[in-house]
């Protein structure tokens, strides 16, 4: 694995993200939809980052992975500063190197099967068709898809997709995985399977997991929740704090008097 060369102000801080605030122009209203973020993601972290609808979670999961450009603020991915004096192309070759990304509906190419699906982004880093099928299979039998390689993705079931969408995220060794809302398809049964399979990768391959969800029944799979709530992080737990969190946020009388702070 390529690991990341940390950044020297804090040793272990593979993401960090400094007074970030992000704003949209939509006709003539400049609409703010991040407001001085400061976060810091740490080799082994397994977090969740937890909101409402809209609250900016996945502008702030674009601006980790180089997709957004804050309006204000630094974003660093190890010791690269993401936004300062770098290229789309600088960006995108970290985002191939360093991270894998999950998402709540999985983009296939269509023409491919499964096992080619799962090899591509291998392909793109200049590895040849041979390196990246046999990668592919080893990947998917690590998600226990070994015998679907041959299946067009979209044949699968939610739960089998995304088992795919994890093999391919992971083809490329990433040392993150960026995941958002990748049981937003599923059902619980295999939701708890994809997190029990996150917390695998997070305790035995350790992988770092940054991922968001609605779902607080899997806060408990995290060592880390974060809360956002209109652009800002208003809290973050970690242990019996974020058991309580679960239970604040299930009731809904509680919610709304947070939100009315
Ligand atoms: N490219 C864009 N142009 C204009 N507004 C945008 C853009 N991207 C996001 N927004 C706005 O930013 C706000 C936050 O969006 P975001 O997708 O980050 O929310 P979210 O917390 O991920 O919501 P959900 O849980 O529904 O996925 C929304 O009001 C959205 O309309
Ligand atoms: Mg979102």
């Amino acid at each position: 694995m390529d690991l990341l060369v940390l950044s020297r102000n804090n040793m272990e801080s593979l993401i960090s993200l400094s007074k970030v605030a992000k704003s949209f122009v939509v006709g003539s209203q400049v609409v703010p939809v991040l407001k001085d973020v400061n976060l810091s993601i740490n080799r082994g972290d397994f977090a969740i980052i937890v909101g409402p609808s809209g609250c900016g979670k996945s502008t702030l999961l674009h601006t980790m992975l180089g997709l957004e450009k804050p309006t204000a603020g630094e974003a660093y991915l190890g010791q690269h500063n993401l936004y300062q004096n770098t290229t789309e192309d600088d960006r995108s070759s970290w985002r191939q190197k360093y991270m894998g990304v999950v998402y709540q509906q999985s983009n296939w190419i269509k023409a491919l099967n499964v096992r080619e699906n799962v090899a591509f982004p291998l392909l793109l880093t200049g590895k040849t068709r041979e390196e990246g099928l046999m990668k592919a299979q080893t990947k998917l039998k690590e998600v226990g898809m070994e015998n679907w390689a041959f299946y067009i993705p979209t044949e699968l079931s939610s739960g089998q997709q995304q088992r795919v969408a994890l093999a391919r995220a992971l083809i490329t060794d990433p040392e993150l995985l960026i995941a958002d809302e990748p049981t937003g398809n599923l059902d619980f049964k295999n939701g708890v399977e994809l997190m029990e399979f996150l917390v695998e990768l997070n305790t035995t391959q350790k992988k770092t997991i940054i991922m968001v969800t609605h779902d607080l029944e899997y806060l408990k799979y995290a060592k880390r929740a974060i809360r956002m709530f209109s652009g800002e992080i208003v809290g973050e737990y970690t242990g019996s704090q974020k058991d309580k969190l679960m239970r604040t946020l299930e009731m809904p009388s509680k919610e709304k008097h947070v939100k009315s702070k």
